[in-house]
């Protein structure tokens, strides 16, 4: 079922879209050649603690993970792209880094990731984070009431072919409200005019995330949740939680 948020839900899911972010830029100033994984996610929990957040992650248990996730902040290192389990490792010098976090703040949902290198980067590295960070941007311009989620789609897939790479659409953008996951799902890749419209009051998330050399995933077979790429190639992935509004696209997730 989609629901639409009024303006005035829209503000009251601000504090949550506002923590998200600031978490994550604490985060990542905090990370460095090594930090550990398991540390992220101490201090992730500590700073959810400190503003009575909760998790969405810790005790979640989809289908297309083994057992509750357990953790708060999916830490994906990379080969690894999506729902990346923190596990006892230390980050290396070039890194590719993403911070993935979800959790509700006054029973309101908001979710974003980031991607980054740590230490001396690779270009095609930072090439893969331009490229979501830009189809996440096309992605939010391209969110706007009267339109179809389907433009949204084809923004991102745009930006991604232009690249040469890709597209595996088993997981993509959702509404987010009071629960993490709702509907719309939102393809990353699909065909501008299609799909569900776009009316003021819906709030997704957008998350275009691509692999360098593959569109083919593989689940870590030691915790059952991590996503990798089949051929070892790196990903990265950029997502922001958005409303539209009468004037076009809101970041919520952003200080
Ligand atoms: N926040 C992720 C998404 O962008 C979902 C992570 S689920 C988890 O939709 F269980 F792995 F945390
Ligand atoms: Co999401």
């Amino acid at each position: 079922m989609i629901e639409l948020r009024t303006p005035a839900e829209i503000d009251e899911m601000r504090p949550a879209g506002r923590f998200v972010a600031e978490t994550l830029r604490t985060l990542r100033s905090e990370t460095t050649v090594g930090t550990n994984l398991l540390d992220i996610d101490r201090r992730a929990h500590e700073l959810i603690r400190a503003a009575g957040a909760e998790s969405c992650y810790l005790d979640y248990a989809p289908s297309f993970g083994s057992g509750p996730f357990g953790y708060v902040i999916c830490t994906s290192i990379n080969d690894a792209v999506l729902h990346g389990r923190p596990f006892d490792y230390r980050i290396e010098d070039g890194d590719l880094v993403t911070l993935d976090f979800a959790v509700s703040v006054n029973g309101w949902v908001a979710d974003s990731a980031v991607s980054f290198v740590v230490g001396t980067p690779r270009d095609e590295d930072l090439r893969l984070i331009d490229t979501t960070e830009r189809a996440l941007a096309a992605g939010i311009a391209a969110a706007q009431p009267g339109g179809k989620v389907g433009d949204i789609s084809a923004a991102i897939a745009e930006i991604a072919h232009a690249e040469g790479l890709k597209i595996n659409t088993d997981f993509g953008g959702h509404g987010v409200g009071r629960t993490m996951h709702g509907d719309p799902h939102v393809p990353n890749n699909g065909r501008a005019g299609r799909g569900f419209p776009l009316k003021p009051g819906l709030v997704i998330a957008i998350e275009p995330w691509f692999l360098q050399t593959t569109d083919e995933l593989i689940t870590d077979e030691n915790d059952g949740w991590t996503l990798k790429s089949a051929d070892r190639s790196r990903g990265a992935h950029s997502e922001h939680t958005i409303a539209i509004t009468a004037d076009g696209p809101v970041i919520l997730t952003q200080v």
